[in-house]
């Protein structure tokens, strides 16, 4: 078993490396090897993600990635942007079901952004599109008959790219409480339309899963009104990344939620996938010792769930991490004051 190992940019370095130091405690027999991505990337090869990097990744079972992104950088040409990385990661390796999960952690009701009861209710599963929609269409600038610039982003998915993300979903849906709903702007997009046509289609094959369909602004609303009534939620790639940071509020910080991207790519193992925190490298507390690693570390979880076949440890760090935080040991994120490396002893002394 082989993991690539990318930290990245900012808190992305910090934050692998608590993740890395609970998989090497369960002594799984599992070979690790790092490179460079991002801004990190660019700045010692010109490229976010070299051809050496994405050759690792190809050739590991899976990738255990940080952060990536660095002020520096943005004023690059858009290619050479450690963004770029990560989404050239997601497309190259067909990874299209990103899978983002928000539950409340015992202890943790009333840390949350929501009243305590409306927080404690929330045990959801974003199922969010990533290879298409406006962020892999034509793109550009031009120039308008009156003569000004414009900026344009084409938004488009094809009804095999909604056909798959919409078996996932109802699959995960099927594993839970056989609830999904499809979040879109349908009253607005024929993006969208198709996305709801699509979804209804699929739907054939799930008679046990109840659909329901949602305009993403009262999505957004009803997140924070009552999300405990979300069971699996599937949406595009744009909706997804914003609803998930929202989500991430409601359970308390964006320091807790995890993820797995995966495609249909088989390993010896399990499935095929990069797993990373949903936030990003947080330029603001960079450097400080501060972040929360708990995103990364439970997205170690779910890949030694997913592409390992490693359940069992799976479930032992994300017990681990449960009893971490309902002691209390909190980063500042939480309201508390332990910070990066401290909360990654506790897990260990907790596994
Ligand atoms: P961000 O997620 O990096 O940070 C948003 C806010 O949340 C900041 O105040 C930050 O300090 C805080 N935060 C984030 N993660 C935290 C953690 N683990 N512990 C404590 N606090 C945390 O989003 P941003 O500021 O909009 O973006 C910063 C850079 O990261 C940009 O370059 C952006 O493009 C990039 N980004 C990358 C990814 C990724 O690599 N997948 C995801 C999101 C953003
Ligand atoms: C995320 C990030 C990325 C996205 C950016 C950095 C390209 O926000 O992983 O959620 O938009 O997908
Ligand atoms: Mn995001």
């Amino acid at each position: 078993m082989k993991i690539a190992v990318l930290p990245g940019d900012g808190i992305g370095p910090e934050v692998t490396r608590e993740a890395v130091r609970v998989i090497e405690a369960l002594d799984l027999g599992i070979a690790m090897e790092e490179a460079l991505v991002g801004g990190a990337a660019y700045k010692a090869t010109g490229h976010p993600l070299p051809p050496e990097t994405l050759a690792l990744a190809q050739g590991c079972d899976a990738i255990l990635f940080g952060a990536v992104g660095d002020p520096d950088c943005d004023a690059l040409e858009r290619h050479l942007r450690p963004e770029q990385a990560i989404l050239g990661l997601r497309k190259e390796l067909t990874l299209f079901a990103n899978l983002r999960p928000a539950r409340v952690f015992p202890g943790l009701e009333n840390h949350s952004a929501l009243r305590p009861e409306v927080a404690g209710a929330i045990n959801l599963l974003i199922v969010r599109e990533l290879n298409g929609d406006v962020y892999f269409g034509e793109k550009g600038f031009r120039t308008t008959a009156t003569g000004e610039r414009e900026g344009y982003d084409i938004m488009s998915y094809s009804e095999s790219e909604v056909r798959r993300i919409a078996h996932v979903a109802f699959q995960a849906a099927q594993g839970r409480a056989k609830r999904l709903c499809s979040v879109d702007k349908a009253n607005v997009l024929e993006t969208s339309q198709l996305w709801r046509d699509v979804v209804i289609e699929v739907s054939k094959d799930y008679p046990d899963v109840t659909l329901e369909h949602m305009y993403v602004d009262n999505a957004a609303m009803q997140l924070v009104r009552a999300p405990g009534k979300f069971d699996v939620v599937v949406t595009g790639n744009l909706f997804g990344d914003i609803l998930s940071d929202q989500a991430s509020m409601c359970v308390g910080s964006i320091g807790l939620l995890a993820s797995a991207s995966l495609g249909e790519r088989q390993t010896d193992f399990g499935t095929f996938g990069l797993y990373e925190p949903i936030h990003g490298s947080a330029p603001d507390i960079a450097g400080q010792g501060l972040a929360n690693p708990m995103a990364t570390i439970l997205s170690a979880a779910m890949l030694l769930r997913h592409s390992l076949g490693l359940g069992e440890a799976a479930d032992r760090i994300e017990a681990a991490v449960a009893k971490t935080l309902s002691a209390g040991v909190l980063g500042r994120d939480l309201g508390g004051s332990a910070g990066t490396a401290e909360i990654g002893d506790a897990v260990l002394a907790n596994l």
